[in-house]
C-alpha cells in the first residue's frame, strides 16, 4: 500500500482503460477522485472496483470536457482534499471508421475535442495547482497510434502525436519544477474489462499501466524519458 495518503485524479476513470487504472491505484492504497460527465456509471465503476478492498473512491459530476466544469471540479477537490499529487489524464477514444479526408466535419471536431482538447483543458486545470505545490505527477494516457498508422484510423496519428508533443512543451514548461510530467503510451491494444475474453495475454493490460503509474510516482521507474512506451 505504497500510495496510502495519496490523492489521485483519474480523468478518464469512467473508460475502458481508466477504470483499469482506478483499481490499480486503489489497490496501492490511494484516495482516487473520478470525475463523471453524469453519475450514470458510477455504479458500475463501483462494482468493478468492489474487490479492492484499499484505498478510497471519489466521485464527482463534472464535466471536465468544459472549462467552467472542469474549473469547479479542481476548486471542489481542492476544498475536499487541500492537494493533489496525481492526475492522470485516460482521456478519449478510439475511431476508425473514414479515410482522412473522408472524414465528415462534425466527427473530425468531435474526435478533435474527445482525445485533444480535453486533454488541453485537463493540462490547463490542474497543472497549475501542481505547478503550486511544486511537487506532483501529471500522466497522459496515449498510444501507439503516435507512431504508427492504422487503416482508417488516420485522425488517431495525428491526434496521438499532437498529445505526445503537448507533453512535452507540458515537461518543458515545468523544467525547472519539482512537480513532473509524462506520457505512458500502450503500445499494444489494453486489456481492459470491457475487451471481455477478447484480449490477448501479450497485450498491455489497464492494471500495467496503472502500476507503471504508481511506480513512476514513487521514482522507481529507471530510465524516466517523457514519454514511456509499453509493449
Ligand atoms: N483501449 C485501448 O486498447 C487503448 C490502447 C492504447 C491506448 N489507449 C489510450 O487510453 C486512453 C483511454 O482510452 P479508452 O479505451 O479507455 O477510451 P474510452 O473507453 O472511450 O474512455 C474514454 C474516457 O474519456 C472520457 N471522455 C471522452 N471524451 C470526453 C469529453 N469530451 N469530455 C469528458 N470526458 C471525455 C470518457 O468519459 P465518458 O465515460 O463520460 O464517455 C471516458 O471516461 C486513450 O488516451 C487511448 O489513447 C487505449
Amino acid at each position: 500500500m505504497k500510495l496510502q495518503d495519496k490523492v489521485a485524479i483519474v480523468g478518464g476513470g469512467t473508460g475502458a482503460v481508466g477504470e483499469g487504472i482506478v483499481k490499480t491505484l486503489l489497490s496501492h492504497g490511494a484516495t482516487v477522485i473520478v470525475p463523471m460527465r453524469s453519475l450514470e456509471k458510477e455504479e458500475s465503476l463501483r462494482q468493478y472496483v468492489a474487490p479492492t478492498r484499499t484505498g478510497s473512491l471519489v466521485t464527482y459530476a463534472y464535466n471536465i470536457g468544459q472549462i467552467e466544469q472542469a474549473e469547479a471540479f479542481r476548486e471542489a477537490v481542492l476544498h475536499e482534499f487541500g492537494r493533489i499529487d496525481m492526475v492522470v489524464a485516460s482521456l478519449g477514444g478510439w475511431s476508425m471508421v473514414h479515410h482522412l479526408v473522408d472524414m465528415p466535419m462534425a466527427k473530425w471536431k468531435e474526435v478533435l475535442h474527445n482525445n485533444l482538447t480535453t486533454h488541453f483543458l485537463f493540462a490547463k486545470t490542474f497543472i497549475p495547482v501542481l505547478e503550486k505545490q511544486n511537487n506532483g505527477l501529471y500522466v497522459n494516457i496515449n498510444g501507439g497510434a503516435q507512431e504508427n498508422i492504422a487503416p482508417l484510423a488516420g485522425a488517431m496519428t495525428i491526434i496521438s502525436s499532437a498529445q505526445n508533443r503537448m507533453v512535452e512543451v507540458l515537461h518543458h514548461e515545468a523544467r525547472e519544477a519539482n512537480y513532473r510530467v509524462r506520457s505512458i503510451a500502450a503500445f499494444t491494444p489494453v486489456q481492459t474489462r470491457a475487451r471481455g475474453s477478447a484480449v490477448d495475454s501479450s497485450w498491455v493490460s489497464a492494471e500495467d499501466l496503472g502500476n507503471h503509474i504508481a511506480k513512476l510516482y514513487l521514482g522507481k521507474v529507471s530510465p524516466d524519458p517523457i514519454t514511456h512506451k509499453l509493449t
